[in-house]
Parts: structure tokens; C-alpha cells; sequence
């Protein structure tokens, strides 16, 4: 896959996994949006919709908004014109209902020649040492400007608590509190680990050390999506299709 391609990706892994800011480096590099449901949620807690009246408390406490929020919300930003040539799904799906309705949604709306590749994201598995991961968690900096994401202990800035970007004061999300941090784990150990298994189950499942320094991170991810982009054009050849 050129780094002009069409690219479709779902990043899966526990809150700390570095999926936001690996999601954000593959969305640069492929050309593609960066669909964080997390981000579109705490978007629409600020500006105060309906969505967002309904998913602030439930985010607050760490636990998951209901299905039918979210996909909805998923729906409206894919049918976007920016996602036409692919999308990096960050936080998405995370139940398993929420990953059969996002097969189901693709193969209704995108999948044809033009769109093979929207319709069969890759699916990456960040996986982290759960230590690790609360390290990350309590570190976390974001700029509200750029958003791009710092940690005081890992990745820090080089002036404190300031954007090297633009100079924004970095803030801590709300849900990155220690007893709200345990909640999201456990969110994740009961209805987002078998959303991997769905996928494991399909064979489409691919996992990458999150543990090592993000550069090598991005690395074996982009490993991944190459690979499997030759393995769907090969697919398609003995099939007889092709876009
Ligand atoms: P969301 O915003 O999706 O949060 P999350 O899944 O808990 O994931 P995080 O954003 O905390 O972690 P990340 O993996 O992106 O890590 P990051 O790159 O920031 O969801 C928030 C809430 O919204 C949920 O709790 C739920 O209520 C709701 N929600 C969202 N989607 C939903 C859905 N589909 N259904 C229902 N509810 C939903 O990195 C973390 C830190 O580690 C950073 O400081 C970073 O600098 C550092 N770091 C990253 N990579 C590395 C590395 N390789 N080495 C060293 N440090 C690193």
C-alpha cells in the first residue's frame, strides 16, 4: 500500500494503550480521518447537545455510552465525505454489538469495488503491560488547541505543561483520575476484550507490542497495514475482482 492508498483501520486496545497517538501519526501518514469516538463525545459534552447532556455523566464514571449513541454518532461522521477514500476508527467498536453493527454498516453502505478497502478495516490490537498503562494514564497532557498528545513522565514537553506546538496550557482529561482510571479498565477487561475475539475469530485480528517506544510502535503498525493490503489485493486477483 502507497502511502496515497485507500487505508481503513480499527485500533483496539485498553485506555493507555496509545491508540489516540498512534492514530494520529497513521491518519497523517495514510491522508485519512481520525474518527475518535472519544474525542467526538468529549466534543459534544463541550458544546452541550443532546449527545453529549446524555454521555457526560456516564463518561465521568468511566463506564461506556450506549450502543445505539455511539453508533449513530459513528454513522453520521463515516458518511462523511472525508472518510470516502478510509478512516482510522480510534475507541470504535467496543462491545461487541457495536463490532457486528459496524460490519453490518460497512458492507451495506461501502462495500463494492470502489470501496473494497473501507469495507475490511485492518484491525490492530495495541496491547501494554497493565502497569504501564497507569503510568500513561496518570502522566497524560493534551493540547486543547491541536490536540496533540504529551506525558509528563514518558513524552513530556519541552516547556511544562505548555504545548511545544502552539503554547497552549496542557490539560488532564476529566476520566484521567485514579478511581475513574480503574472503572475504564475494567469497562475494558468485560465488554472490550471480546470485541478482540470477535475479530481473533474472523481472522482479522493482528496485535502489536505497545509496550516499546512509540516510533517502533508506528512501525509494526504500519508493517501490518502493508501486509494486509497486499494479502486483500492478492485475495482479490484469485477472486477475480478488483477495484
Ligand atoms: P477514549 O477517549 O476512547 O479513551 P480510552 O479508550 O480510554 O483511551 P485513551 O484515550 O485513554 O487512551 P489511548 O489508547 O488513546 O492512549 P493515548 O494515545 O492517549 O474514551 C473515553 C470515554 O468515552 C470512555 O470511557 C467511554 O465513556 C466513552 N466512549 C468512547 N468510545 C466509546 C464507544 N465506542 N462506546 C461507548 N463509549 C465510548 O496515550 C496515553 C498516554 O501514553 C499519553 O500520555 C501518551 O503520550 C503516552 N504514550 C502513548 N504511546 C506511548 C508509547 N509507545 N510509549 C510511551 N508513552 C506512550
Amino acid at each position: 500500500m502507497t502511502q496515497e492508498s485507500k487505508c481503513a483501520v480499527v485500533f483496539l486496545g485498553p485506555p493507555g494503550a496509545g491508540k489516540g497517538t498512534q492514530a494520529k501519526i497513521i491518519a497523517e501518514r495514510y491522508k485519512v480521518p481520525h474518527i475518535s469516538t472519544g474525542d467526538l463525545l468529549r466534543d459534544n459534552v463541550a458544546r452541550g447537545t443532546e449527545l453529549g447532556l446524555q454521555a457526560k455523566s456516564i463518561m465521568a464514571r468511566g463506564e461506556l455510552v450506549p450502543d445505539s449513541l455511539v453508533c449513530d454518532m459513528v454513522a453520521s461522521r463515516l458518511r462523511q465525505p472525508d472518510a470516502e477514500m478510509g478512516f482510522i476508527l480510534d475507541g470504535f467498536p467496543r462491545t461487541a454489538a457495536q463490532a457486528g453493527w459496524l460490519d453490518a454498516f460497512l458492507e451495506h453502505e461501502f462495500i463494492d469495488n470502489s470501496h473494497r478497502a473501507k469495507g475490511l478495516p485492518v484491525v490492530i490490537q495495541v496491547n501494554v503491560d497493565y502497569n504501564q498503562l497507569l503510568r500513561r494514564l496518570t502522566g497524560r497532557r493534551t493540547c486543547p488547541a491541536c490536540g496533540r498528545i504529551y506525558n509528563i513522565h514518558l513524552q513530556p514537553p519541552r516547556v511544562d505543561e505548555t504545548c511545544d506546538i502552539d503554547g497552549s496550557k496542557l490539560l488532564i482529561r476529566n476520566d484521567d483520575r485514579e478511581e475513574v482510571i480503574r472503572e475504564r479498565l475494567a469497562a475494558y477487561e468485560l465488554q472490550t476484550k471480546p470485541v478482540a475475539d470477535y475479530y481473533w475469530s474472523k481472522g482479522r485480528l493482528l496485535s502489536v507490542n505497545g509496550d516499546l517506544p512509540v516510533p517502533e510502535v508506528t512501525t509494526q503498525i504500519v508493517r501490518a497495514i502493508n501486509q494486509r493490503a497486499k494479502c486483500a489485493v492478492e485475495a482479490n486477483n484469485v477472486s477475480g475482482g478488483g477495484d
